[in-house]
């Protein structure tokens, strides 16, 4: 039965999140081992802290282990808050970040209406996380992330640029599923949602473990519309 509070359209599509949380229960600190260079999510991240006043407030959604984006805004003086489906990089981001408040919780719960509800932001973060959603679930959770803005409030969002829909690939030893877009498509999808582009950056990135292949990863910075 569908969800009466679902404004979005959850309700017409089945989430299955088999494996997901599992595979990064089980990846935990090695997904730091493998992915050491982070200039563009840094560099994003820089864009926020020089754009917000300290004390505003930051979701930083697929939190992983906190490192380095939740503990990069902390430092800065923002009050960051983590979401994320795996329990164990919940509780490596409480270790790395411990000032930072961190919740797990899937991004579908905080839909309007859904049953996380967290409050509004100032600014939200998505770093690699919204690549794993089957395609039918990102514009959805791209207007839950306007929906937790402040009208004008700030997105910074990462996606590995690739034309797939809930593809199995490994992973750092596990098996997960991911979906992505070429970069028109993302621009597009991403608009559609009520953001406006404001920068756009990529880098070509050899992850340091040989079962990732090397992928384009895009960095937008955005501003929600009113
Ligand atoms: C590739 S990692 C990126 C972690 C971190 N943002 C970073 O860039 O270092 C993706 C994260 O998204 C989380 N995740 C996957 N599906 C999710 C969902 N439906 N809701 C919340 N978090 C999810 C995973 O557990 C994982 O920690």
């Amino acid at each position: 039965m569908s969800d009466p509070a679902d404004k979005l359209g959850y309700g017409s599509i089945r989430l299955d999140r088999t494996g997901q949380a599992e595979a990064f229960d089980a990846i935990g600190d090695r997904y730091d081992e493998a992915f050491p260079h982070k200039e563009g999510q840094v560099a994003s991240a820089e864009w926020l802290i020089r754009s917000l006043t300290a004390g505003s407030r930051v979701l930083d959604l697929g939190c992983g282990t906190g490192v380095p984006t939740a503990r990069q805004l902390a430092e800065e003086g923002l009050q960051v808050v983590g979401v994320d489906l795996s329990d164990r990089m919940v509780a490596l981001a409480h270790q790395h970040v411990p000032t930072g408040e961190f919740h797990q919780s899937d991004i579908a719960d905080l839909r309007p209406g859904g049953p996380r509800d967290l409050g509004r932001f100032d600014a939200v973060t998505a770093f690699f996380s919204l690549l794993m959603l089957p395609r039918a679930e990102i514009p959805l959770a791209l207007q839950t992330i306007h929906h937790l803005l402040i009208p004008g409030g700030l997105f910074a969002l990462s996606m590995v640029e690739a034309d797939v829909d809930d593809f199995s690939i490994p992973f750092i030893g596990k098996t997960i599923r991911v979906s992505g877009y070429l970069r028109d498509e993302l621009r597009e999808v991403v608009e559609a949602a009520g953001f406006e582009i404001v920068e756009e950056s990529s880098y070509t990135y050899a992850p340091a473990t040989v079962d990732v292949p090397p992928e384009v990863q895009i960095f937008l910075r955005c501003r929600r519309r009113a």
